[in-house]
């Protein structure tokens, strides 16, 4: 990949969270690049989080199923498509423990399905967007490498670990140009809020309880979803065919502690904290080594977690609208189902 004229790509799933902000940074970073953004509009697809794309002729939205073979045939060839970058997937874990079928149906078939059309357009590199839960929970100590073992935990991790092999194999088999990326938990702007920092930060703003489960002291590896897109956009250009890469930015937090600063920030009392009871399954801590990404790929995360955070609740602040309007219809049901019987 280089960035000369008419490079075309594909992203998927670039109406959630880290694909709209992935479509964002490689449209400024990459200015001669064409990005077709191919999206479902599930209930986390919002084409609010596009909105200042809308007269950008470098940017074609499409809304389709990654798993509808005829479309992404067609769009690989009608727009001489280089790369795609696999990011359409079920992503909240809470939501695979209430109902997996889908994130089969998502994350394994339809990952299978684009990697068949990669093949038969002879797409010339498929980079495949990861999560560190496939190597499911760690102990106090140590941080997971490429090598660690696939120990997926959750229906999500397990869907994300199928998809992984299925990649692997796909390289193995039919010699394809594949990268796999395993990123820890991101925050940023554009983020759903089922997931813990924007729900807790909405939360907050509307007076809510903010539902810890069980003990809060559950660790996650955060980083901001810039440092992750410049991750992805350094391994479409740099990775080796066939290799994975770990992302991080060696910030480890409990999520107790996460829940504190962002009531500090807001100036709310910590009494709106409420201990919930614990997700089934839950992954104790992760922790991501991401030496290879930085040596390899000549990567760097940039944004300090107390300036990333602040800015995050900052845009959530900005930006009242844009969450309010996705807290209403479907995430209502999800919400009384995941936390009404936790109380
Ligand atoms: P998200 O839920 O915000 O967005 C997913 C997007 O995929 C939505 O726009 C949705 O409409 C779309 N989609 C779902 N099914 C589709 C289908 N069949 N065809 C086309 N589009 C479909 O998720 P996210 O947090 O932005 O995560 C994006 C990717 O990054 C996922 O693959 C996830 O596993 C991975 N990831 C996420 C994190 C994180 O912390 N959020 C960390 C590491 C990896
Ligand atoms: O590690 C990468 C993964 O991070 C991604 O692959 C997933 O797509 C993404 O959703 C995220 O998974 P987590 O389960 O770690 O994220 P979530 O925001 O759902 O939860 C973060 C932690 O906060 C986790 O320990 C559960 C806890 N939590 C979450 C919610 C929603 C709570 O205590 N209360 C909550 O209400």
């Amino acid at each position: 990949m280089e960035g000369g004229a008419r490079t075309a790509v594909l992203v998927t799933g670039g109406a959630g969270f880290i694909g709209s902000n992935l479509v964002r940074h490689i449209l400024r970073e990459r200015p001669r690049w064409a990005v077709i953004n191919l999206d479902k509009l599930t209930y986390a697809g919002n084409l609010e989080s596009l909105a200042d794309l809308q007269d950008d002729k470098r940017h074609l939205f499409v809304r389709g199923d990654i798993a509808d073979t005829r479309l992404v045939e067609r769009l690989c060839l009608e727009h001489g498509i280089e790369a795609i970058l696999n990011l359409a997937a079920e992503s909240h874990v809470d939501r695979s423990i209430l109902g997996p079928a889908i994130f089969v149906e998502t994350n394994v078939a339809g990952t299978q399905a684009l990697l068949d059309v990669a093949r038969i357009c002879k797409v010339k590199r498929f980079l495949q967007v990861s999560t560190d839960e496939v190597y499911g929970s760690l102990g106090p100590a140590g941080r997971f490498t490429e090598s660690s073992p696939l120990r997926p935990s959750s229906p999500y991790s397990a869907s994300k670990a199928a998809a992984d092999l299925l990649v692997h194999g796909y390289r193995h088999t039919f010699g394809m140009d594949v990268v796999t990326t395993r990123c820890s938990n991101n925050y940023g702007p554009y983020q759903f809020p089922e997931k813990l920092i924007p729900l807790m930060i909405a939360n907050a703003l509307e007076g809510k309880p903010l539902p810890v489960y069980g003990d809060g002291m559950q660790v996650r590896d955060w980083i901001h979803v810039e440092d992750h897109c410049a991750a992805l956009l350094a391994a479409l250009e740099r990775g080796r065919p066939g290799e994975t890469y770990n992302v991080g930015s060696d910030n480890e937090w409990p999520n107790l502690h996460i829940v504190r600063k962002i009531l500090a920030v807001l100036r709310k009392p910590e009494s709106l904290i409420e201990h919930v009871k614990d997700r089934p399954g839950h992954d104790r801590r992760y922790a991501i080594e991401a030496g290879k990404a930085r040596s390899e790929l000549g990567w760097a995360p940039r944004i300090a977690f107390a300036d990333g955070l602040e800015r995050t609740v900052a845009w959530y602040l900005d930006n009242r609208g844009w969450w309010e309007r996705v807290r209403t219809g479907e995430y209502r049901t999800y919400y009384e189902k995941n936390y009404g019987e936790r109380g």
